[in-house]
């Protein structure tokens, strides 16, 4: 049995990964060790039955024993020790859910329903680094697969909807604490019909302009509003979380030197854990919204179509609807006004499961 260190299984990422694995009986296909960067020397968690005691996730020696390391500890971990370890000749598999290693020449972003060719080849050329795309490009490339695959779009132009999950467990109790503060500053006139609407309103605008809210992860309240910029200032006008949507995407096709334009605006809103996106796709060529529902069915069988109407989309095609859950529904497939060629979708997907733990499973399996 293989050697399997795991690393940040606690996080939120980690322990979604867990249930995955714990749901899927990949335990007992390994020999799997735990590791912590604080409470080494405790009890390990007794996932698959395996009893044993945290290890040193610091401790380069203990690490170099495995064959395999899955880390979704982050990107200041991976950037600490990953390099140290392939310094010391350490050969092993290193698969990792931040975006640290991933446009490295010498690493595979993996969502293997998309690309396990390059997978395998990858695999066979002796690739040993897999990385996790970021969230909103997996779920896009999921949802889209039928039409990106078979290189029937010209460019694509992305809205975001992005749940707090995707920013971390402290955001998820921060958005939850706004809202019932929220709550709290009119829970009397609520309960009084005859309240006015507007008086509400006000005081809910004017308490979230006080400085009184809890802010202290997003800086800015969410609940009530909406934060219309995700990570980094690239400081051309773009968001980090933008830039990544055409640039690990033509690396997950591999599409050379025949890139896929595309772009995104990228929106913190008040949803837990799936993130949603619209899609304005240009297409190369003129196809029918049925043979287009036909090639994104066959894509994965993940995806579902979701019918365009008002009932339907409602109670399909939302976080609510979708958390938790590892279908991936794409819905409002229209042609638009601008022409033949020009088609809009929306998509939800949970964020935590094909946006981040799910690939990673799966590229354990196939490694296995
Ligand atoms: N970058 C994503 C977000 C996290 O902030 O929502 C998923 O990789």
């Amino acid at each position: 049995m293989k050697n399997v260190g795991f690393i940040g299984w606690r996080g939120i990422v980690g322990s979604v990964l867990m249930d995955r694995m714990v749901e899927e009986n990949d335990f007992n296909q390994i020999h799997s060790i735990f590791f912590s960067t604080s409470q080494y020397g405790n009890a390990a968690p007794t996932y698959g039955g395996h009893k044993g005691i945290l290890q040193n996730a610091n401790d380069i020696n203990a690490l170099t024993d495995l064959d395999i390391i899955i880390s979704c500890q982050g990107m200041n971990y991976t950037n600490h020790i990953y390099h140290k370890l392939r310094i010391l000749g350490w050969n092993g598999y290193w698969i990792d859910s931040s975006s640290a290693l991933r446009m490295k020449n010498d690493a595979i972003i993996i969502l293997d329903p998309v690309n396990q060719q390059q997978i395998q080849d990858g695999l066979n050329k002796g690739i040993k680094t897999f990385v996790g795309g970021n969230c909103t490009v997996s779920l896009m490339l999921l949802s889209l697969g039928g039409l990106f695959v078979n290189n029937l779009i010209e460019w694509a132009s992305v809205a975001t909807y992005q749940a707090v999950s995707g920013a971390g467990s402290r955001n998820i109790r921060e958005l939850l604490v706004q809202m019932g503060d929220l709550h709290m500053q009119v829970a009397k006139e609520l309960k009084d019909p005859n309240s006015k609407i507007l008086d509400i309103e006000k005081k809910i605008t004017n308490f979230s302009r006080s400085g009184r809210m809890l802010t202290d992860s997003f800086n800015v309240p969410l609940a009530s509003s909406l934060i219309p910029w995700i990570d980094k200032d690239l400081e051309n006008g773009q968001s980090y979380e933008e830039w990544k949507y055409q640039t690990e995407t033509n690396k997950i096709l591999d599409t050379g030197n025949n890139i896929i334009p595309i772009d995104a605006l990228c929106v913190r809103v008040g949803a837990l854990r799936c993130h949603s996106q619209a899609f304005t796709l240009k297409l190369k060529k003129e196809i029918s919204l049925n043979e287009i529902e036909q090639l994104l069915i066959s894509h994965n069988e993940w995806v579902k179509i979701i019918p365009n109407n008002y009932q339907r989309t409602i109670k399909e095609l939302t976080p609510s609807a979708v958390n938790g859950k590892l279908i991936i529904p794409v819905g409002r497939l229209r042609k638009l006004n601008m022409g033949s060629k020009y088609l809009s979708a929306f998509t939800v997907g949970d964020q935590l499961l094909w946006g981040a733990a799910e690939p990673l499973r799966r590229m354990l399996n196939i490694l296995l």
